[in-house]
Parts: C-alpha cells; sequence; structure tokens
C-alpha cells in the first residue's frame, strides 16, 4: 500500500521505494504538510511547533490561541487571505471582489491506478503500478471545491500532483493564480537549481542560494521557453552529483509557468511550482472546472545524479508515448492495437535544414535520400520550405499546400521516390503560425492573435494563431490531414518559432488565453495522433524553446537547440540531462565549419556528441569525401548497436562541462554488465595535464573488459581510480569506451 490513512490523527502517508511524504488535517480542518524525505516510519506531527509570533495573524477559529498561525504553518496548498504572507499556491477573486479563499478538509478517496487529467498530459500508469489520494477541500463561503489529487508510483519513487478547482457555488469566481504543487520546509538550508538559457544556447545550470525574500523563475511568453526551463531542483547546500539530499520539481506543461522559491522570517522555505500568475484571471462559473497541469516530484539522497536517473525513467515510460499509450489500452479493449514501438528503434534521420535551407527541389530531396541509403540512414526529413509561397522566413506559414512548382514534383511522387531509394520520409510544419503574407491571413486576419486597437508584435516576421479557437485549429488540421494523406508520411517535425505576445482572442474569455491555446495544441496534437496512430512526431521550437514533459507525452523526442556545434551541444545536453531522458533529445552531426558558431570539431567528436541523444545528420551528404562517407556509416553502425543502451539504459554525468577540463558520461544497462562511455577533452595545453574518468554503478567485484583495448579492469577500479584519458594532439578530441562483463 502505497497511501496510507490514519483516521485517528488524520494523516496522509505516501510511501514510496525510498520516499515518505506526509500531512495532517489538524483540529481547525487545515491539511498541513509535515514531512517529504527519506524514508521514515511513524507520524511526523512532532515537527510543528506552536509560539505567539507577532505580526503573524490567527485564524478566527482558534479563538484567542496567538500561538496558531498560517503564516507560520507547513502547508500543502496555501492560499491568499488566510493571514499567511507567504507566496501563494492558489488566488481566488470571489464575486463580491474579496480575494480570499479559506480551505477546510471535506473528504478524501484513494484508488488503485494513476488519475488523470482532461485535456492535459499527465504520467500515465498501470493499475498497478500506481495509487491516488484524492483530498477535498471546501471554502465555506464561496462553495469552491479543491481536489489535491496525488499520484504515488511506489517502485519509481515518484510523487505526481495535480489539483482540480471547482465552483460548486452560484456566482462566478476567477482564478487568479493555481499551483500545482508546494514544498514547505520546516527546516533546513537549500540551493536552487534551475536553468536558463537562450536561442540557441538553452537550459545552463544556475545554482543558488534560496534566501530570505522571494526569488522567481517563469515563462510569459506562451511556451515554456528558451529562457528557463520549467523543472528545478531544490538541494541541501551540501548536495552533490553523487550525495546528499534533492527534490526535483518538473511541471507537465508547454506553456507560462511560475516557480517562486521563498525563504520566510523563520528560515522555512517554500518552493511553488504552477502555472504563471500575470495573462492569468481564469473564470469560473457555477458548475465549472479549472484543472492545473501536472507537476511531478521526486526525491533522493544520493545526489543529481540518481535524482535524474528516476526522472528519466519517469518520463521515459511515463510519460513519453502518453497520448498514445492511453489509446492503446482502450484499443487493446476493442482489439485493434496500432503497431509502434514505445521507446526504440528510432530512425537515424538527415534533415534538410543545415544541408540546403530554403533552397532546395524535390531532386534535392531525393538526392539526399539516395545518398542516405548507401550510408545506413533511415529517413530523410523534408524542413521549411515546402510549401506555399515560403522562399524564405518572411511568407507562407499557414498556407500547408504543397508547392509543386518548387519541388518540381507531387508530394505523392517525391515521397514514392524517397521510399523507393530505401528511405523513409519526414517532413516539416509549423501549425501554429501565420504569416503576414499568406492566403490564410489575407482570408481571416482576425485569426491572428493581436489586442483591439493595436498592430501585434511579429518575431520572425510571423503571426501567432488563435490555437484556442477550435474553429481556427480545425481548417489547420484539416489542411495537416490533406499534406499527410499525400504519401506514405511516417514522421513530422513540428516547429513553433516565436514567443506569443498578444494574448487576446476575439473568441474567447480574456484571461483564458495562454492557458486554452495550450490546451489547444494539446488536443491538436491528440486528435493528430488518433487519426494517423503510426506518426511519430518530433517537437521543436527553435530547437529548444518548448522542451518540456508536456511535450514529450506526444512527441517522445525534441530537438534539443538549433545550435549543433559540438562543443556547445556538449553544455546544452549536460543541463538537459538532470530532467530529461536521452531518448528525448534530438540531436545531429552537422557541417563544419558550424553555422551557428563557426567552430570546426571533427567527424567523430560531432558522432559522440550526436550519438548521446536521438541521433541523426543536418548536412549536405553529396558534399562529403570517400574517407567522411566510411566513418559516417560506421557511426551508424555503432549507433545502432548501442541505440537500446543510450535509449534506455541509466545515463549519468560523470563531470560538468561548463567547469572541467573534459565532459564524459556513459550509459549503463540495467543490469550493470554494459558501459558505454563517451568523453570528449574540452581544454589542450603545452606539456598537458592528464585527465581521469572515474565510472559509475558499476558492479564493483566484476571484471569488465574494454572492447577497444582488451584491457580488464575491476569494476571498483573504475568507479574508485577510474581510467587515464589518452594524452595527443588536437582540438576537441573524443574518446568512446565500451566496457562489458568478462563472463
Ligand atoms: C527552426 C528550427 C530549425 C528549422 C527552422 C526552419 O529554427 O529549430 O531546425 O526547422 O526553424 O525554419
Amino acid at each position: 500500500m502505497a497511501i496510507l490513512f490514519q483516521e485517528e490523527k488524520r494523516i496522509f502517508t505516501l510511501e514510496t521505494k525510498q520516499t515518505t511524504y506526509q500531512m495532517k488535517v489538524d483540529d481547525f480542518g487545515f491539511l498541513l504538510h509535515l514531512y517529504y524525505g527519506a524514508k521514515v516510519s511513524g507520524e511526523m506531527d512532532y515537527l510543528l511547533t506552536y509560539y505567539d509570533r507577532g505580526f503573524s495573524g490567527n485564524p478566527n477559529d482558534v479563538g484567542n490561541n496567538r500561538t496558531y498561525s498560517m503564516d507560520v504553518l507547513p502547508q500543502e496548498y496555501p492560499t491568499l487571505g488566510t493571514g499567511d504572507y507567504r507566496n501563494s499556491a492558489l488566488v481566488l477573486r470571489n464575486h463580491d471582489e474579496s480575494e480570499c479563499c479559506d480551505l477546510r478538509y471535506a473528504g478524501y478517496e484513494i484508488r488503485e491506478g494513476k488519475y488523470e487529467l482532461p485535456g492535459l498530459p499527465a504520467v500515465y500508469a498501470g493499475q498497478q503500478e500506481a495509487q491516488t489520494l484524492q483530498i477535498v477541500l471546501e471554502d465555506a463561503v464561496s462553495k469552491v471545491r479543491v481536489q489535491l489529487l496525488y499520484g504515488v508510483l511506489e517502485d519509481e519513487d515518484i510523487i505526481t500532483r495535480s489539483v482540480k478547482i471547482t465552483n460548486y457555488g452560484t456566482e462566478c469566481v476567477v482564478v487568479e493564480k493555481a499551483a500545482s504543487a508546494c514544498l514547505d520546509f520546516i527546516t533546513g538550508r537549500y540551493d536552487l537549481l534551475s536553468f536558463y538559457g537562450r536561442h540557441t544556447m538553452e537550459r545552463n545550470l544556475q545554482r543558488s542560494e534560496i534566501r530570505h525574500g522571494s526569488h522567481s523563475i517563469g515563462s510569459r511568453r506562451g511556451t515554456s521557453s528558451h529562457q528557463y526551463n520549467p523543472a528545478v531542483i531544490v538541494a541541501g547546500k551540501n548536495t552533490t552529483e553523487d550525495t546528499g539530499d534533492c527534490y526535483g520539481m518538473v511541471f507537465v506543461y508547454s506553456g507560462n509557468f511560475l516557480c517562486e522559491a521563498e525563504k520566510d522570517q523563520f528560515d522555512q522555505t517554500r518552493v511553488l511550482m504552477g502555472l504563471q500568475s500575470d495573462l492569468f484571471h481564469y473564470p469560473l462559473n457555477a458548475g465549472e472546472t479549472f484543472v492545473t497541469p501536472e507537476t511531478i516530484l521526486c526525491y533522493s539522497d544520493k545526489g543529481f545524479g540518481d535524482l535524474s536517473v528516476k526522472y528519466h525513467r519517469c518520463i521515459r515510460d511515463h510519460i513519453c508515448n502518453g497520448a498514445r499509450s492511453r489509446r492503446r489500452a482502450s484499443m487493446r479493449q476493442n482489439g485493434s492495437v496500432p503497431e509502434y514501438s514505445v521507446v526504440t528503434p528510432r530512425p537515424v534521420l538527415v534533415n534538410s535544414w543545415e544541408a540546403a535551407y530554403f533552397n532546395f527541389t524535390g531532386e534535392t530531396i531525393v538526392e539526399l535520400a539516395k545518398d542516405a541509403a548507401k550510408l545506413g540512414i533511415d529517413m530523410v526529413v523534408m524542413d521549411d520550405g515546402w510549401f506555399g509561397k515560403r522562399e524564405d522566413d518572411n511568407s507562407g506559414l499557414g498556407d500547408w499546400q504543397v508547392n509543386e512548382k518548387k519541388l518540381g514534383l507531387s508530394l505523392g511522387e517525391l515521397v514514392r521516390r524517397v521510399n523507393e531509394a530505401g528511405v523513409k520520409f519526414g517532413i516539416w510544419i509549423e501549425p501554429e503560425m501565420i504569416s503576414e503574407d499568406s492566403d490564410l491571413y489575407r482570408e481571416h486576419p482576425d485569426w491572428a492573435m493581436q489586442n483591439p486597437g493595436r498592430n501585434p508584435a511579429r518575431g520572425r516576421n510571423q503571426l501567432v494563431l488563435d490555437f484556442s479557437r477550435e474553429d481556427v485549429r480545425e481548417h489547420i488540421f484539416d489542411q495537416i490531414c490533406r499534406v499527410l494523406d499525400q504519401g506514405n508520411i511516417e514522421y513530422i517535425k513540428w516547429d513553433m518559432n516565436r514567443s506569443l505576445t498578444d494574448f487576446y482572442s476575439v473568441k474567447n474569455r480574456q484571461g483564458k488565453v495562454a492557458y486554452d491555446f495550450v490546451i489547444g495544441l494539446y488536443d491538436f496534437m491528440e486528435k493528430l495522433l488518433a487519426k494517423y496512430p503510426n506518426l511519430m512526431i518530433e517537437g521543436c521550437s527553435g530547437g529548444g524553446g518548448r522542451f518540456d514533459a508536456g511535450m514529450m507525452y506526444y512527441t517522445p523526442q525534441i530537438w534539443c537547440s538549433d545550435n549543433t556545434d559540438a562543443v556547445d551541444r556538449l553544455r546544452i545536453q549536460y543541463g538537459t540531462s538532470f530532467f530529461y531522458p536521452m531518448s528525448t533529445v534530438s540531436a545531429h552531426v552537422s557541417a563544419v565549419p558550424n553555422h551557428q558558431t563557426g567552430r570546426s570539431t571533427s567527424l567523430r567528436t560531432r558522432g559522440i556528441v550526436a550519438m548521446t541523444g536521438a541521433f541523426g545528420y543536418e548536412l549536405s551528404l553529396g558534399k562529403l569525401g570517400a574517407e567522411e562517407k566510411e566513418e559516417i556509416r560506421e557511426q551508424i553502425r555503432q549507433y545502432k548497436e548501442f541505440e537500446p543502451l543510450i535509449n534506455t539504459g541509466d545515463y549519468y554525468r560523470l563531470s560538468n562541462p561548463f567547469e572541467d577540463a573534459c565532459a564524459a558520461w556513459m550509459f549503463v544497462s540495467a543490469d550493470r554488465k554494459c558501459v558505454l562511455l563517451h568523453v570528449v577533452l574540452l581544454e589542450n595545453h603545452g606539456n598537458m595535464t592528464v585527465n581521469y574518468v572515474r565510472l559509475k554503478e558499476l558492479l564493483p567485484d566484476v571484471v569488465y573488459e574494454e572492447a577497444g583495448s582488451g584491457r580488464c579492469y575491476c569494476g571498483s577500479a573504475l568507479m574508485q581510480a577510474g581510467i587515464p584519458i589518452p594524452v595527443e594532439m588536437g582540438e576537441y578530441l573524443a574518446y568512446q569506451f565500451v566496457f562489458r562483463v568478462k563472463e
């Protein structure tokens, strides 16, 4: 039993393999948080202390008990207006304009299986794999009921949280802020690890102390954004990759979000994760329900490496392909199961973008396919430029009709010829966008989001379609289906190339638009996958601008960054790896000098860096020399050999490429018998110091043979002392070692 309720003391305990989470309904009906962390037994309410605190008020019904204050007590779902002056999880504006919501306990339910969220991606699990706890709280005056949902995946050490807010009153209330999870820490000093960035340089790690006052990260861009990823770690001061306490909060959502970390007057820490409160005023009429996206919580007392492995497993097995898995369960009941693989194998692809940009014809793509086939590449993806009037990025978005004049043949014919060459076919689309220079805009200018009486801001010279509107989505959906129906198209790259600005819809209530846009996007993807159950979708937003667990539910891999430079990618992929499994990290070998940085690195280095994720190429294959082609053939052979390990093995960071002289990481199989180790040297000097790389999570008492050299090492030696990396002439040299247990 992962969820226990002790009736007498009204204590809820959530147990996973290695963690305990506990909360209590107190005498006044408030739901207090007691503990989250390494496994403990017993009741943790002894941790609560009560003192008379000046200027921390007391709820009316506690009488003259000045020691009882919501401003000090740790809470599960703090609200504004009850005397807690810290950041709130929920802010409600009542019909009479009062901003107050006083939530008291009204009941609970425990059930087998994991709850689902209507219209939203969420962790999915089999009936036996998870349990759900639902705690109901109610505000007596407004009659608003809040259901706190907890999903417990015992074996995975995962607890998910989401909230349903229902208006059982007669008047409209407005949800002004709604977080999905709150973590209150009564004691301890913590750091916040967050991942900031920019276009082509996403997910840099920042570690800063949670100090007095409030520190927040988030997005108002309509997407989760390049600038801050919707995932953070709260870590003890001394926590490292291998030791110490850390708590992860991963938001399963692709739009505006807010994460707030605060140390209060009594040195207690509160961290909230949820929807952004700016640009959000969600009206709830009588009888309506609002659902917050999910936050995935995880705790480890073994440092960031262990926390990452747990998140990788959870996202890979319980988020990726969720849209399909859910449908698969219902299809299984009526006897028709679509053919697809949840994780592997991923097609090795070549994408036309950095190979040709907008400058291609159908022949270019067919030639790319023929070259691809000779190298062992599985798929050609025709990127931007195949539709409408689209010679550059200034026009054509919204006109999803094949430009047969430019291609020189129909799409059906092109796909047929690519398939004939022995290669699969994929295509790029950007459905949420509209160019002012497009037939769609000329016909429906009001479909672009814009504030009344004002000209909308442009981004990449394009506007954003109002995806909160069903009629707009339906029109685009029909157009995209007409394209997909023209041939055997097995993959799409779904792009999104600007941030939103004008959050206004002529058909929707304002204050709902940012949220409803994302719900509209999910609805579109859900329908697309229902119609094309074998279609593989790769996510993209100017590279990694929407690299989040919400998208992964529909797009099990995402173009990690528009930066394909191998050295920059080491850092981008390092930051990404803290939460997201490598199977989601789309990574390609591109030409040198690199188109984003001008840097040249060897084909070997580029191959090893790209092989860390969903592998592919993004260059003109026809321009390669014979030697390079041979090397690529070998890279693909190797990727295919190690693909199961890369996509389903455990991944460990072995260095920090922002600080160390080398970047090193490894994949290890579940039985610990096979290891793939990659190292890229970042520094090279005269009379160079030797770098030693220590491996992790091997079997200590067995002998491993390194495949290249035939040398044997004891597992404990590889972990405790490591292996020396050769000192050789050259920049950014890359090494691959394969260790297997010697039987
Ligand atoms: C974005 C993507 C690129 C490419 C271009 C096409 O920038 O991230 O990979 O598809 O759009 O316009």
